[in-house]
């Protein structure tokens, strides 16, 4: 089955092709250094910017990968969680292609087609329980199957993704500012008492992460020096060396406080599962990260389970995702009509 995948969620315009979950292209604009001058996203700006440019990455699409729409099975987008005004100019896209060539439409939770990348090209064992870490979420779901999932605890206020960002923005870092935690703390020793590993202190798999946000802020305040003077472009590769000792070491001990939070409740989650849990599963823009890799590989080979994680490229928000994830929905017959709505908020 060749499938069309149509991502326009939050900051990232994206289309692709699956076929029968392999990935054949993607087409991808970020809409980050738009963003960026705001400090987060602005979500009129975002849905405008997602008309401009799908349009041109369908074309594009269609032209490098020498396919065509004729050649598509069905199309798949992502219809939630995510911004309403972003959300419908991708469904409208596929709709549009869907009533004009006369193809199935496919409706993909954005969550799902996260978790789905880890497992793209890979045969999964199951039940699998999956960590997924965005800019919008954390949970920590069972996977009974593919098409069978079970969130078993999510955040109650603030997502990793919003505590790295905010953490940054308290530093004055660029915007997204998880990429930059990461990458200046890399080979630093943390202080592993300098953050609060938040909300452990209880028998459930939630999470909350606006305490870490305040401890951050609380710290930055009292030492005002570790705040870089300017915003530097955000864009272009990170040089670690060029930032200061003290503020790297913030940044690896943020890091280690996020890691470990999310290594405690895994670990929580593993032990309390009716059936021995086969594998691990992480994805979101917040796998990328390198101590929470670390973190999950360490968990999985003590274990002794295989863990799936996508690419780097494949954590952040793609289409290949959706695309992936629409073939099996596809294959499995679940399809939509055209009244298919946005769900923004996301499925309880
Ligand atoms: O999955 P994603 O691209 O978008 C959502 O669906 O939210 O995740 C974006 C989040 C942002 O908070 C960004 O700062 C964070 O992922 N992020 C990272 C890294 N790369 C992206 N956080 C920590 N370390 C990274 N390397
Ligand atoms: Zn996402």
């Amino acid at each position: 089955m060749l499938c069309l995948g149509i991502e326009t969620s939050c900051d990232e315009t994206a289309v692709a092709l699956c076929d029968d979950g392999r990935p054949v292209l993607e087409k991808l604009a970020s809409q980050a250094r738009l963003h960026a001058v705001f400090g987060g996203v602005v979500p009129e700006l975002a849905s405008r910017e997602h008309l401009r440019c799908l349009g041109p990455l369908l074309d594009a699409l269609f032209a490098e990968s020498g396919l065509t729409l004729a050649a598509v099975d069905a199309v798949a987008v992502a219809r939630g969680p995510g911004l309403l005004g972003s959300l419908l100019v991708g469904l409208a896209a596929a709709k549009g292609l869907c009533l004009g060539a006369g193809k199935p439409l496919i409706g993909v939770d954005h969550l799902h087609a996260h978790l789905m990348a880890a497992t793209l090209g890979r045969a999964v064992a199951y039940p699998a329980l999956g960590l997924l870490v965005s800019g919008g979420h954390t949970q920590i779901v069972r996977l009974d199957g593919p098409l069978a999932m079970t969130v078993l605890g999510r955040t109650i206020d603030d997502a990793a993704g919003e505590a790295f960002d905010k953490a940054a923005k308290s530093l004055n870092l660029p915007y997204p500012g998880g990429v930059y935690i990461d990458v200046l703390g890399r080979g630093i020793a943390p202080d592993r008492t300098l953050f609060p590993r938040p909300y452990l202190d209880n028998d459930h798999l939630n999470f909350s992460f606006s305490g870490l946000k305040t401890a951050v802020a609380a710290y930055v305040a009292a030492h005002p020096e570790l705040r870089t003077p300017a915003m530097p472009d955000a864009v272009g590769p990170i040089d670690p060396e060029a930032w200061p000792m003290a503020l790297r070491r913030v940044c690896a001990s943020l890091n280690f406080a996020i890691a470990e939070t999310l290594r405690v409740k895994l670990v929580r989650a593993m032990d309390g599962q009716p059936a021995p849990v086969a594998s691990l599963l992480a994805a979101g823009g917040v796998a990328a990260n390198g101590p929470i890799r670390a973190m999950l590989a360490e968990v999985a080979a003590r274990r002794r389970v295989p863990l799936y994680l996508p690419e780097p490229v494949l954590c952040a928000d793609n289409a290949t995702m959706i695309a992936a994830t629409g073939c099996l929905l596809g294959r499995a017959g679940l399809t939509h009509d055209l009244s298919l709505a946005p769900i923004p908020r996301g499925r309880k």
